[in-house]
């Protein structure tokens, strides 16, 4: 037997690599994981990710791993398939930018973020129910006082959006950071012009005392999700349609309660009953009415009339509401595997 090699010794990327922080571990102490067949790779993933020092994350990929191996094994995948998926994956994050988020979509077109949304945003009879967040939030959105408009003038019909923000107990929930952002008339996020210089259809505001709330926007329209990279691709593929219900898109924080990612849809949309990334809730859809009074709409700062009104009252939960929400229905949830 020849000593030399028998020994552990190792190079220096070896140890250049621990010296830069990779983890040293005790050889020895590892199962063998060697001559893996499809039967005992999986097993062999789990024993070596099992160092894991946290256990939610060790929790995690052990799951994660069963199920993509089981999901292999189930389909027959074959190395052509993988590669097209591999392949997928890059074009998908070699798209994203910052103001382009193709994963984010390609997890809404595959109704994981509705999914994962609806999980840890268990309805409630009470509060407001939450959506998807979508890919076209931006952090540059101007602050706005009450009343005044996220969008720049001729972006589409106008609307005035009003109400309050209250807790379970109608009590006013004062002081809340409101998001909104929206399309304009030809169905297109600010983001989605080149020519771009400042965030547009998209404000900062915040509730005052009584948790009242006011600005002026547009009439959103529906929209075709971006379909000109990998996911658009994906969903050709299969024959899926590209487009979204008219909303207008809405996030609540404030201290002490839990963060409201929600959207508002409109009666008699087309795309309702299918929207692309599954977002529609009953308890979302909303039917402005149309004032046609020339000077109610020149006090609320239009130009002229006539403008839709929007009234729409928020409901928030508190923090430990909604964890106990939450609980509750993961809770139901394991009884139910039972
Ligand atoms: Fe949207």
């Amino acid at each position: 037997m020849n000593e030399e090699r028998s020994s552990k010794k190792v190079g220096k990327a070896v140890l250049d690599a621990i010296k830069s922080g990779a983890p040293n571990v005790d050889l020895d102490l590892l199962p063998n994981l060697m001559d893996m067949s499809p039967a005992s790779i999986t097993e062999n993933v789990h024993a070596i990710n099992s160092l894991c020092k946290d256990k939610r994350q060790k929790f995690l990929f052990e799951q994660l791993v069963t199920h993509l191996h089981d999901f292999a094994r189930e389909v027959g995948l074959t190395t052509e398939e993988w590669m097209t998926a591999i392949q997928f994956l890059t074009s998908t994050g070699k798209i994203c930018s910052d103001i382009r988020q193709e994963f984010i979509l390609l997890s809404d077109v595959l109704g994981l973020s509705a999914l994962v949304d609806s999980m840890n945003h268990p309805v409630t009879a009470s509060a407001t129910e939450g959506t998807v967040l979508g890919p076209f939030f931006t952090e540059d959105a101007k602050e706005l006082k009450a009343g005044d408009s996220i969008a720049s003038e001729g972006k589409g019909e106008y609307m005035w959006c009003e109400g309050r923000i209250v807790d379970i107990n109608g009590n006013p929930v004062p002081h809340c950071k409101i998001e909104t952002w929206e399309t304009d008339d030809e169905g297109k996020y600010d983001t989605q012009y080149e020519e771009r210089t400042e965030a547009d259809c998209r404000g900062r505001l915040i509730s005052d005392e009584q948790g009242y709330y006011s600005y002026r926007a547009i009439l959103p329209t529906p929209y075709p999700i971006p379909n000109d990279g990998p996911v658009g691709a994906l969903l050709k593929s299969l024959n899926r349609h590209v487009f979204r219900p008219a909303h207008l898109h809405m996030m609540f924080y404030r201290e002490g309660y839990e963060t409201l990612i929600t959207a508002l849809y409109f009666k008699g949309d087309p795309y309702l009953k299918s929207d692309a990334v599954f977002g529609v809730k009953t308890s979302l859809i909303v039917d402005p009415v149309l004032v046609k009074d020339e000077s109610k709409a020149k006090a609320l700062g239009f130009k002229n009339g006539p403008f839709w009104h929007l009234k729409k009252d928020y409901v928030l939960l508190t923090t430990a509401q909604a964890e106990e929400q939450k609980q509750k229905s993961l809770a139901n949830y394991y009884a139910s595997l039972q």
